[in-house]
């Protein structure tokens, strides 16, 4: 949803083409985050001057259009601030003018890169144009760098010579709304602003030298610095935050342990952590050891994806962080007053590898994707699960399952296939754990202002951590003090950050937009959070044994499900090819499979597709039915089998012709195969409540093949983009 990107190089030396390649390169790895027009922003020929390349359509048009301008690429610069942008369309229609960077005046004294929404725009701009000032975009983003020329302008004729940070401190109280934002500005060259309220941003930072600190200290003004937080030295931090002791939450008017004081015990980040004392004070992290200047690299972006390649240190920025880069320098501020902020920033060390992030031998990210499979749900699983002992051990989640075992009722929320792998995991969550689980779509949920207790424990599971609808409804939990777990695939995300407790599923970077081992991974990692939380109850021993030793075998029968790929090819150039419509039948388990089969196949091959309560099919979807229309069932063994067959029969007896993905060797499919027009799809069995993560595949498949047979470029479906960063 939109990606930015900044490089500043400082005493290095880089010339214009390198600075231009960086800056498209940093794109190209953001360009699934929205892919309807690019641009860029880098010193012009003139001193102080700025100039813009921008193009709709992909970062591969916007290379063509730098190569049709043809700038001189070999001009050198020792130091030089640019900043980049891909843009998911929400305000103005993908068209060049509304491409960023947006500018502040034809002379481009501001220009600014942003992910979010500015919700008062209209405001803003009408009170801009009555200064004035005259808009060429039809952008939310266009009003913030104008903002900025007209506060500048403004302080500058009352003879008020303001810092870049002091000056955008000033244009952040204008605004409403969610923001990701770089600004550069020919009145301060060399500099650059990044600054969030709602949107991701990261610093990484490359060093010639080693530096003094591996963190930065937040600078506050004497009039807003927040209390000392009191502390107990070094001892249980983790990335900054303090590890809850004993037996989980407690509230306490203390530092340690509440529950509404965003403390967080993520203690399976894969992350290098660093531990460090607040009593320290520093601010210029980027000097060397030895005091020296140093020459220094910092690459911006919306995600640690883009700055891998050059550098694995870095630094995450927060909620109203400002930062201010100069000189070689990283100065943090806070755009607002509050109290008990945290007062440092840690340099990390990101686990994640370049490979990670390439497409190796497949076409697209959604193909390697579904065949990580085996190997990411290991991932999920590796270091936590002990299948000898049939244990599991979650170190993010540990001190808090007192508190999530004392629970009345636990609350999951999520959006789109998150939200699926919910749905698919309730029903063992309640059966283990005791508790009422109730699922709910982010957005829904906030729409109705849902009741939420200070006992209530709520689940959020996003593979980005970065969802807007999510997060709303995460900051409107913990205003209301209840526990808050995460389940995250991003490390450092913002949902990661902001949880008291939980599970990160290490499925590794997912690019394709379409989301598939993020699915399966959190649907594990749910699993294993149900496990837990019943490992005291003798009741439940066989059933987790029998759970856990079928996660053992998970990875492999995946990887043997992968092999139906040529029979779904063949389905989707024969019955599927051309059909409008589709309807997926499930029932228990497998309804959380309809609907994420359903919303694959729609979002990727524009089919369109619906997932159906097998038992709510007599209520009206049947009436659909007919010899035309393909309908796939998930028939394999459950205690709901029965039920599942007669759903089947009924659409059989209206001559539907449907596709059954049924376990390996079920005489009764192949009985009914001779009578009905019935064809199957087999896959290993596994217990009922892990059946869900084998059923998924053949749908995962079937939308990929749909969408390659129908020339889609799957990787960047129409209209979508992943990480939804506005609501
Ligand atoms: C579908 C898909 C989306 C996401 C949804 C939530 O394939 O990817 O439906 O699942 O936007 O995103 P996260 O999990 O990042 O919160």
């Amino acid at each position: 949803m939109c990606g930015i990107f900044g490089y500043c190089n400082y005493l290095v030396e880089r010339s214009r083409g390198e600075i231009i390649d960086t800056l498209v390169d940093g794109l190209e790895r953001l360009e699934y985050r929205g892919y309807d027009s690019t641009g860029l922003a880098i010193d012009g020929d003139e001193p102080d001057s700025t100039m813009i390349f921008k193009q709709i359509g992909k970062v591969s048009a916007l290379k063509k259009e730098i190569k049709r301008q043809n700038p001189n690429r070999d001009v050198t610069f020792v130091s030089h601030c640019g900043i980049a942008h891909t843009r998911w369309a929400t305000h103005g229609e993908p068209k060049q003018v509304n491409c960023h960077p947006q500018r502040s005046d034809p002379n481009n004294e501001f220009v600014v890169v942003h992910n979010g929404i500015i919700t008062n725009f209209r405001e803003l701009k009408t009170l801009l144009t009555n200064k004035g000032f005259k808009f060429e975009s039809d952008t939310d983003t266009e009003c913030i760098a104008k903002l900025f020329k007209h506060i500048y302008d403004t302080n500058v004729q009352n003879g008020n010579d303001l810092d870049f940070h002091e000056l955008t401190k000033l244009v952040l109280l204008e605004l409403e709304g969610s923001y990701g934002l770089l600004c550069r500005s020919s009145h301060y060259p060399n500099e650059v602003i990044a600054t969030r309220k709602g949107s991701p941003l990261l610093i990484g930072v490359k060093s010639e030298k080693k530096l003094k600190v591996d963190f930065v200290d937040v600078e506050f003004p004497d009039d807003n610095r927040p209390e000392t937080p009191i502390h107990n030295g070094t001892s249980n931090h983790i990335n900054g935050s303090r590890i809850p002791n004993g037996n989980g939450p407690t509230t306490t008017n203390g530092n340690s342990n509440h529950i509404n004081g965003l403390k967080k015990a993520h203690n399976l980040l894969p992350i290098a952590t660093n531990e460090f004392n607040l009593r320290h004070s520093q601010s210029r992290a980027f000097l060397s050891e030895d005091g020296t200047p140093n020459p220094v690299e910092f690459f911006l972006s919306s995600d640690a994806a883009s700055v891998i390649k050059h550098t694995k240190k870095v630094l995450f920025l927060e909620d109203d962080d400002l930062a201010h880069i100069y000189d070689g320098e990283l100065h943090i501020h806070r755009s607002r007053k509050e109290v008990g902020a945290s007062m440092t920033r840690s340099i990390q060390t990101l686990e994640m590898e370049l490979a990670q992030i390439m497409k190796g031998p497949y076409k697209h990210f959604m193909q390697k994707e579904i065949y990580e499979q085996p190997e990411s749900t290991l991932n999920t699983m590796r270091g936590r699960i002990d299948f000898d002992n049939n244990s599991i051990m979650l170190g993010g989640l540990k001190a808090w399952l007192p508190a999530i075992r004392r629970a009345r009722r636990l609350i999951m929320v999520a959006c789109g296939t998150s939200y699926h792998s919910c749905l698919a995991t309730r029903a063992i969550f309640e059966e283990l754990s005791e508790i009422p689980v109730s699922v709910e779509l982010a957005s829904d949920f906030l729409d109705r202002k849902s009741p939420v207790f200070r006992d209530d424990i709520c689940v959020f599971v996003s593979q980005s951590g970065e969802t807007a609808d999510t997060m709303l409804a995460l900051n409107y939990c913990l205003e209301r003090g209840a526990l808050t777990v995460g389940i995250v695939n991003s490390v450092g995300s913002s949902l990661s950050r902001a949880t008291h407790c939980g599970v990160h599923i290490n499925a590794g970077p997912e690019i394709g937009v379409a989301s598939t081992k993020a699915y399966t991974s959190q649907y594990i990692a749910l699993v294993m959070v149900a496990l837990s939380l019943s490992d005291d109850r003798v009741s439940k021993l066989e059933r987790r044994k029998d759970i856990i030793q079928g996660l053992k075998l998970i990875p492999g029968q995946i990887k043997q499900v992968l092999n139906l790929e040529d029979r779904i090819k063949k389905l989707c150039e024969n019955e599927l090819k051309d059909q409008k419509s589709l309807l997926l039948l499930g029932r228990g388990y497998q309804f959380a499979s309809a609907l994420e089969g359903a919303l694959k196949i729609k979002e990727i091959s524009y089919m369109h597709s619906e997932g159906v309560l097998a038992g709510e099919l007599k209520h009206g979807v049947l009436a659909l039915v007919d010899e035309n229309l393909p309908i796939i069932a998930f028939g394999t063994r459950d205690s709901l089998f029965p039920k599942v067959v007669s759903s089947i029969e009924q659409v059989t007896a209206r001559k539907g012709h449907p596709i059954v993905i049924c376990n390996e060797n079920d005489d009764v499919w192949a009985k009914k195969a001779e009578s009905v027009h019935l064809e199957t799809l087999e896959v290993p069995q596994t217990v009922d409540c892990l059946q869900g993560l084998l059923n998924i595949i053949p749908l995962q498949l079937m939308s990929y093949w749909l969408a390659v047979n129908k020339g889609i470029d799957v990787d960047f479906p129409r209209n979508l983009a992943k990480s939804v960063t506005v609501e």
